[in-house]
Formats: structure tokens, C-alpha cells, sequence
């Protein structure tokens, strides 16, 4: 069995512990880069830093009068409490939570047990992410979403060990994560599960896929189970989402390397899970123990099977899900899908790891409104970001040709060897890519990266400060914005500003205040969610430090803020219980209510949101309204 997640440590915590890193760093030559490169930035940060960012001053100043977004409302004040905080004249309530059953034949979520193999299949999945609502042509209201991970102390708490002891618990660990897909309505005021609806589905760690695309029947994708190359089973931790303008759900697989793990510990692992940080230990899931399948000694391509963008139809719950292998093999954070100016589709991709990169994918077809567009993501070119100090950048083409690399295939699978071969800027850590629907500009939260200016990435590329990402040790998270040449986002060219960087000015009065749009009072940390609402409000949710002290005190809570795109000013709107991250967001049809997205509340054994009491704690979809009705999004 696998060394348990220990309970004191958060997943963000255990990941860097676990994430690959190069077997050995020159750790002299690490240093001496490290240190003269702080010398010099001392000077140049602040200047570079502020100078950039007030050189958009217009864009980013701070300006009271002009400030104020479109939904008008008293910002919360940031807090500890262990409950989900929104300004006056707004109202939340519980929408679903982990464990509520889909169908009403199944069982009711049981506190002690916490469920088992059979329920969890029948269930709300665990830690809910990513999600989207789609409207039926009846006016139903579908609501998909991602269950990225369990928390093993708390799924396995009725356990001695915290950690599953048998083939059930494994399989309560598999149905729990994946995808739901669920009828939602509102009774009375208040949403909830259409127990029963036909549009009900759980996909899981075990649903039948069919892969597609460049790598779709290459050699590296056959196992025992599948020797065509065209099958895989399953999804899992599934993060951000994407949807498309043809009704269809993105569902991005991200830390698919933490389920696999090696039952020979002298197995010499094929030289590209390095890259990917598999290793001969998983990270306390155990599926190996019931599954064969994620023993990589016995099956080394099943890896090769995950780490890609799933496209689902949640209109109908007998499709089969396409992973999606033109949009590349990384630990995808969300996947923003817009349509270009002249026509085709491109999709703005994240791989969130320290040092890794952001992509872009365009698609070689062109959409056409009405038309059958449901292939668009079958096939296109992929390209990865290359930010230039200067304020422009560059998609760099992977191709065979710059890359080096034997195919397409080759790329769409092993996608992080390839940027890497092109000298993509390594970036601090990519999270959500929103792109704003008044106009042609995209934002991508850059959410931390302790390692930056520190030591290489896990391709040992090195990462000393640069323009997008220009703090060492940064632990406070940016964003960045970038509009495309011509408004056209399939333009190969595009400029590039800083929109905020985090930061802490009651702590530090130098670039880790941060720029000028944070202030004591709407101060936050790692940036990860972010979505654009129909009106062009941008919403920021946070996964970051809670502990509320030192470089964060007085920041509290993780949290979700609303930012004006034309003013800089961010203004917190709500505050989440105690240890959640706040993510994943979406709206009715009407736009009256909004979905948001709790995870991991308790997540080191502090909450018992949302019953209270000594309740489990339990990941959640609320819905927020306004007490006047008004829309909200
Ligand atoms: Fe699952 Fe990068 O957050
Ligand atoms: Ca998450
Ligand atoms: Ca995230
Ligand atoms: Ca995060």
C-alpha cells in the first residue's frame, strides 16, 4: 500500500513533494544563477515589474470613481469562519454535495461509512471542479462537473489507516471521481437534484472512452486491454472545464499521474515519466491494488492513456466520451474554447506544474453556426506560448519540424518534451484561461511557483524570472492577459500585460505588495478559477494559503472576487469555509443564479461545512442569488 497523504499536509503540499525533479541540479550552479539573478532583480524587479504594469496605468491604475463593476455590491470582508460569506443582499444555499444520490433508489450520504463502491456510483462525485449548465430544449437545466480527487483522510475516514483497505474502498476511491452529469431545478427558491432524470449519468475512473486524434491507434497508446490504441477507461482528476459553442462539456484531466504506481520497485520506468512525475508509488489511491491496470511494470502504456481533454455530450447520457489527443498530453487545468475571428476554434490550455507551459490549440476546421461541428476538436495544430520581456509574444508551432520529434502522435502525447524542444517560457504554474466575451483579450491565472528563480522545471529547463513571470519564489500568483494580433486568436503573434499581481501590502512594501490594484482591503492569494460572466465581469477563485498569518495575514479564507478588465479594481465577493478552495463556477439560464464551487473544505481536518456540527466535511455546489432577483451574472 502507498504512503498515505499525510494529514497535515494539503494536496498542494504533497504534490511538490511528489512532483518529478531532475536526479541531480548542480545545486552549486543552480545557486550561483539563483544569486546573481536576485542581485539583479532587486534593482530591476521593482522597476521592471511596476514599470510594466504602470505602463498600462490606464488599464491597471487604480481609479475609485471609474471602478466599480457591474453588479453593484459591499465587498466581504476576508475572514476564517467556516462558512461560505456573500455581500449584503445576496443569498446562498446548497445546490449538492458530495455523496447526495442521483437516483432515488440509492442511499442517502451515511457520515459514518462515507459510502462505498455501489453508492458512489449512484452519487454526487467527490471534490467538485470544473462545471458548466446546459439548457435542454425544454428548458431543463444540466448541470456538468468535474470530481477531481478524493481527500484520502476524509473518503477513508471510517478506516483506521485513513486510506482504502480492500477492493470496495478502491472502487468507492474510482466511482468518485470522473464526471457528473446532473438535472438540476429550483423548488421554492431553492436548487437541487432531479433525482432520476434522464439525464443523470456518473462517468468514472472505469467509463469506456474512445481516443481520437493525432495519437488515436499510435503503438504507445496499446495496452492488454485495448491493442488497437483507439479505447482507453475512464478520467480522473478532472480539474478545470471547457465548454463549446456546439453544446458540448470539456472535462481536463490534470494530476493523472498521482493513480499509477509499480508492484516491481527495481522496474526501470520508461525514460518519459520522469517528465510526467509517475512513479514506482502512487499517491496514497491504491488503485493498483485492485486494478492491474495502474501497475505500470505490468501495463507501462496505460500512463499514456491519461492527461488529456475529454469531450462529452451532456445532452446524451449513452455517448460515449472522446479524448480529445490533438489538444496535447499534460496536466491540462481548464481548456477555454472561443471561436477566432475568422473562424476556426481555438482553445487556450493550461498545464499547471511548476515551470510548465501554456498552450493553444487551433482547429483545422472552420465553425459554422448550425452546422455539424462536433469533430472541430478531432484534429488542428498546436502551438505553446513564448512571452518576450518586451510585452509581445509568439505561439510557437509544434511540429515534427521544430520539435524533432518522429509525428504528430509523438507530439500530442509526449506534448511537454516538444515545448520544451521549441523553448517555451516556463510559467508559473498556468491555471484558468478566461477569455473575455467583449473582447479579443484572454487571461491566464499564474498561480504560484515557490521553485521560480529556484531550480529547473521537471524537464530541467531552467526557470529564472521572466516578463510574465518576473518574482523569484513567488507565492503570491499573478495573472496575466494577453490580446492576439488583429483581434484574431488563431493570429500567430499577440501582446502581453500583467492584469495583477497578488501580493500582500500590509506585509511587504516591495513587488510582493503587489501592483497597484491590491490593497489591504481586497488582498488574495494564487489566483486558480477564473471565468468571465456575460456582462464581462471577471471572476477570480483562489486556492491558495489559508492559514491567515505571516506573508498571508489577512487574507483568510480562500475566496472569490469579481475584477473590472477596464479599471484594475477587484472587489471580494465571497469567502469560502475553512481549508476549501473555491472553484469552478457557472450560471443558470436566466443568469439569475450563480453555481460555485466548494472543494475540499477540512481538507487538513479543520471544517465541518456544510452540516456543521461534527459532520463530515463535504465539497458542494451553492447557488448564490440576489434578494432583489436580479441577475447575477
Ligand atoms: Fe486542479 Fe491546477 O488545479
Ligand atoms: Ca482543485
Ligand atoms: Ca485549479
Ligand atoms: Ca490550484
Amino acid at each position: 500500500m502507498s504512503k498515505p497523504l499525510p494529514p497535515t499536509m494539503s494536496f498542494d503540499e504533497f504534490d511538490e513533494i511528489n512532483s518529478p525533479r531532475p536526479e541531480v541540479t548542480g545545486f552549486d550552479v543552480v545557486a550561483d544563477k539563483f544569486l546573481s539573478r536576485r542581485s539583479f532583480l532587486r534593482g530591476s524587479l521593482a522597476v521592471g515589474a511596476s514599470a510594466f504594469v504602470l505602463g498600462t496605468g490606464s488599464l491597471v491604475g487604480r481609479d475609485a470613481q471609474a471602478a466599480a463593476s457591474w453588479l453593484t455590491f459591499e465587498p466581504v470582508a476576508a475572514n476564517s469562519k467556516d462558512a461560505i460569506t456573500v455581500p449584503k443582499g445576496f443569498s446562498s444555499h446548497i445546490v449538492a454535495r458530495w455523496g447526495d444520490p442521483l437516483w432515488s433508489g440509492a442511499p442517502e450520504f451515511d457520515h459514518a461509512s462515507r459510502g462505498d463502491g455501489a453508492s458512489s456510483a449512484k452519487a454526487f462525485g467527490d471534490n467538485n471542479d470544473g462545471m458548466e449548465l446546459y439548457t435542454t430544449a425544454d428548458g431543463r437545466s444540466i448541470l456538468a462537473v468535474n470530481n477531481e480527487y478524493t481527500n484520502r483522510s476524509i473518503t477513508y475516514g471510517n478506516r483506521e489507516s485513513k486510506l482504502p483497505e480492500n477492493a470496495d474502498d478502491v472502487l468507492k476511491g474510482k466511482n468518485l471521481h470522473g464526471v457528473t452529469v446532473m438535472e438540476v431545478a429550483e423548488q421554492g427558491g431553492k436548487w437541487g437534484i432531479v433525482k432520476g432524470s434522464y439525464y443523470n449519468r456518473r462517468i468514472t475512473a472505469d467509463t469506456p472512452m474512445a481516443i481520437t486524434g493525432p495519437a488515436r491507434g499510435h503503438d504507445w497508446l496499446k495496452t492488454a486491454a485495448d491493442n488497437t490504441g483507439t479505447l482507453s477507461l475512464g478520467t480522473w482528476n478532472n480539474c478545470g472545464n471547457g465548454t463549446t459553442p456546439w453544446g458540448t462539456y470539456l472535462a481536463c484531466e490534470e494530476n493523472f499521474n498521482g493513480y499509477f504506481s509499480s508492484s516491481d520497485k527495481e522496474a526501470t520506468p520508461p525514460a518519459a515519466f520522469k517528465r510526467y512525475g509517475i512513479k514506482h508509488k502512487d499517491w496514497g489511491y491504491a488503485w493498483a491494488t485492485a486494478d492491474e491496470r495502474f501497475d505500470w511494470s505490468k501495463h507501462p502504456n496505460e500512463p499514456n492513456r491519461a492527461g488529456y481533454v475529454v469531450e462529452i455530450d451532456p445532452m446524451d447520457p449513452n455517448s460515449t466520451p472522446k479524448k480529445r489527443t490533438a489538444l496535447g498530453r499534460f496536466k491540462h487545468e481548464n481548456a477555454e474554447v472561443v471561436v477566432a475571428s475568422d473562424g476556426h476554434v481555438v482553445v487556450y490550455l493550461g498545464d499547471d506544474e511548476r515551470g510548465e507551459f501554456l498552450y493553444k490549440f487551433v482547429s483545422a476546421g472552420k465553425y459554422v453556426e448550425g452546422g455539424d461541428n462536433a469533430n472541430l476538436l478531432e484534429d488542428g495544430e498546436l502551438y505553446v506560448a513564448k512571452f518576450s520581456d518586451n510585452g509581445t509574444g509568439m505561439w510557437v508551432h509544434l511540429t515534427p519540424a521544430t520539435t524533432g520529434m518522429a509525428s504528430k502522435a509523438e507530439i500530442c502525447i509526449h506534448t511537454r518534451m516538444a515545448a520544451s524542444a521549441v523553448g517555451a517560457t516556463t510559467m508559473d504554474r498556468p491555471e484558468w484561461v478566461a477569455a473575455n466575451p467583449m473582447k479579443a483579450e484572454a487571461y491566464c491565472c499564474l498561480t504560484n511557483n515557490k521553485n521560480r528563480g529556484v531550480k529547473p522545471n521537471a524537464g530541467g529547463d531552467a526557470t529564472p524570472v521572466n516578463g510574465p513571470n518576473p518574482r523569484e519564489k513567488n507565492n503570491y500568483g499573478q495573472i496575466v492577459r494577453w490580446a492576439p494580433t488583429d483581434g484574431n486568436h488563431s493570429s500567430a503573434a499577440f501582446e502581453w500585460d500583467l492584469y495583477v499581481m497578488a501580493g500582500n501590502p500590509t506585509v511587504h512594501a516591495d513587488a510582493y505588495a503587489g501592483t497597484s490594484n491590491v490593497t489591504a482591503d481586497n488582498m488574495f492569494n494564487s489566483p486558480d478559477g477564473l471565468k468571465f460572466d456575460s456582462k464581462g465581469g471577471l471572476w477570480i477563485q483562489t486556492d491558495g494559503n489559508y492559514s491567515n498569518a505571516k506573508d498571508f495575514a489577512g487574507q483568510g479564507n480562500n475566496q472569490m472576487l469579481l475584477g473590472n478588465t477596464a479599471t484594475g479594481q477587484i472587489d471580494r465577493f465571497l469567502v469560502g469555509p475553512n481549508q476549501c478552495e473555491v472553484t469552478g463556477l457557472a450560471w443558470s439560464a436566466d443568469k439569475k443564479t450563480m453555481f460555485v464551487g466548494i472543494q475540499h473544505p477540512g481538507e487538513k481536518g479543520d471544517s465541518n461545512w456544510p452540516e456543521g456540527g461534527d459532520a463530515v466535511p463535504r465539497s458542494a455546489i451553492v447557488a448564490i442569488t440576489r434578494d432583489d432577483g436580479g441577475s447575477i451574472g
